[in-house]
C-alpha cells in the first residue's frame, strides 16, 4: 500500500525537532535537527568540542580525560546548540545520545544526561548506535536514497557497510587489525610528526616522493573486503630505522609512500565493494558514501573517485565537519528512528561494543 501523509502521521512521521548528544570518542557535541514530514532534515544549530588540547601531550586519547573533558562540557554544549538553534529542551520532541560503541566512559556521560533530561521533561529517548549516526549522514546531507554503500574510514573503525534502510545492515568488509585513521596516526606518531597524525602526514606526503618507497599493500591479493594495516605500519617503521637519522626529504618520502599505498588499497576495495553491490542489487543505483575522519584526505578521497568513475558510481562525501564525530549525525539517525515509531527505554544499557548489523538494530527488533 502506497504510503499517504495520514499513514505516516500515525506511523509517527510528523516534523520532529531531536536534540542529539556525542561523546563516543574525543569530541563533545551536541546538535539541533529537524527532520520535516517528507525527510528532509535541517540542522538548526551543531557544536562541537574537540578535546584536542587534552590529549595533545599523550599522543593519542586517553578515556579517563576524555570522560572528565566531556562531564566538564556537556551541559554548556548542549545550552549552546540550543541557544544557537533558538529551540528550548522543552520544544524537543525527543533527546538522542550516542549510546556505543565507543570510551565506555564518555558514551555514559552522554547516554546518562540524555537519560536524565528526557525523564526530567518527559521527552522520548533514542539510543543511538554511533555507526548508524555516520551511515545515515548522507541522507542528511545530500538526501542519498537507500540502498548504498559505506565506506568508514574513522580512527576507530574501517568497514564497507550495506546500508539497506535505517536499521538495516550488512558489513561487508573490516579491518581485521588497524583502523585506517588509525594506522596514519601511528605513522605521524612514529615519524614525530604530532597530533591529530592523520592531517600531519596528509600535508607532509604533499612534499614527498611517493614511488620512492614500495610499501605493501596487505591483503589486496585476497578477493575479501578486509583491511589490514599493521603489516603497512611495521614497514614503515622498519624502513624509518633504516634509515636514521631521518631527514625532512625521508619523512615526506615516507609519509607519501604510505599514503600512496593506502590510497591504492581502498580504491581497489571500494571497486570490489561496487562490484558486489551490482551483482547483489543489479536494480539499485550505485552510490558510495564516504564517513569518518579519513575521508578528509586529498589523495584518498581522489583514488575513491576514480573507483567510483570507473564503475560508473556515485561518489557521496558530506561536508567535513559532518564526516568527523558531531551532534547532528546523532540528532538525524534518532530522527530516522524516530519516523519509525521507535523509542528506547531509560534502562538501554550504554555498549562499548556494537556492530552495526547486530539484529537488534532492526526496527521492531527487541533490544539486547
Ligand atoms: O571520524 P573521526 O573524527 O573520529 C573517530 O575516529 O571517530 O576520525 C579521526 C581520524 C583520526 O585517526 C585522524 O588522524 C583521521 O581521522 N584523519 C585523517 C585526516 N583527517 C583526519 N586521516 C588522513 N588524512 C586526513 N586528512
Ligand atoms: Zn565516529
Amino acid at each position: 500500500m502506497a504510503k499517504g501523509v495520514d499513514q505516516f502521521v500515525v506511523t509517527g512521521q510528523a516534523q520532529a525537532t531531536i536534540l542529539g548528544i556525542e561523546t563516543s570518542c574525543d569530541e563533545t557535541a551536541a546538535a539541533i535537527v529537524t527532520r520535516d514530514p517528507s525527510g528532509q532534515g535541517t540542522i538548526r544549530s551543531n557544536v562541537v568540542r574537540s578535546q584536542f588540547d587534552e590529549h595533545a601531550a599523550f599522543g593519542g586519547v586517553v578515556p579517563e580525560l576524555a570522560a572528565r573533558a566531556h562531564v566538564t562540557f556537556l551541559d554548556h554544549i548542549i545550552a549552546q546548540a540550543c541557544r544557537e538553534a533558538g529551540v528550548a529542551l522543552s520544544d524537543v520532541d525527543a533527546i538522542a545520545a550516542t549510546a556505543g560503541p565507543g570510551l565506555i566512559g564518555g558514551v555514559l556521560v552522554g547516554l546518562t544526561t540524555a537519560k536524565a533530561l528526557a525523564a526530567a521533561l518527559d521527552k522520548p529517548l533514542l539510543a543511538v548506535n554511533h555507526l548508524e549516526a555516520h551511515a545515515l549522514t548522507a541522507r542528511l546531507t545530500d538526501g542519498v536514497q537507500f540502498p548504498y554503500l559505506m565506506l568508514l574510514v574513522s580512527g576507530g573503525h574501517s568497514q564497507f557497510v550495506l546500508v539497506r534502510g535505517v536499521g538495516d545492515y550488512q558489513r561487508w568488509g573490516s579491518t581485521i587489525d588497524d583502523a585506517l585513521g588509525e594506522a596514519f596516526d601511528k605513522v605521524a606518531k612514529l615519524l614525530s610528526l604530532g597530533t591529530p597524525g592523520g592531517p600531519a602526514v596528509e600535508r607532509t606526503a604533499k612534499l614527498g616522493d611517493p614511488k620512492r618507497f614500495k610499501f605493501p599493500r596487505p591483503l589486496l591479493r585476497e578477493a575479501r573486503l578486509d583491511f589490514s594495516f599493521s603489516g603497512l605500519k611495521t614497514a614503515v617503521r622498519l624502513q624509518a630505522e633504516a634509515l636514521a637519522p631521518l631527514s625532512d626529504t625521508d619523512v615526506a618520502d615516507i609519509c607519501a609512500g604510505f599514503q600512496a599505498s593506502v590510497a591504492e588499497i581502498v580504491a581497489v576495495r571500494a571497486g570490489q565493494a561496487l562490484a558486489q553491490f551490482h551483482s547483489e542489487l543489479p536494480e539499485a543505483k550505485p552510490v558510495l558514501v564516504v564517513a569518518g575522519g579519513v575521508a578528509a584526505n586529498q589523495a584518498i578521497g581522489a583514488a575513491l573517485r576514480n573507483a567510483c568513475d570507473a564503475a560508473g558510481a556515485q561518489l557521496v562525501v558530506p561536508p567535513m565537519a559532518l564526516c568527523t564525530d558531531n551532534g547532528a549525525m546523532v540528532a538525524w539517525a534518532g530522527a530516522e528512528r524516530f519516523a519509525l515509531g521507535v523509542q528506547d527505554g531509560l534502562d538501554f544499557t550504554a555498549r562499548p561494543r556494537w556492530p552495526l548489523d547486530l539484529p537488534d538494530m532492526r526496527i521492531g527488533a527487541d533490544a539486547a
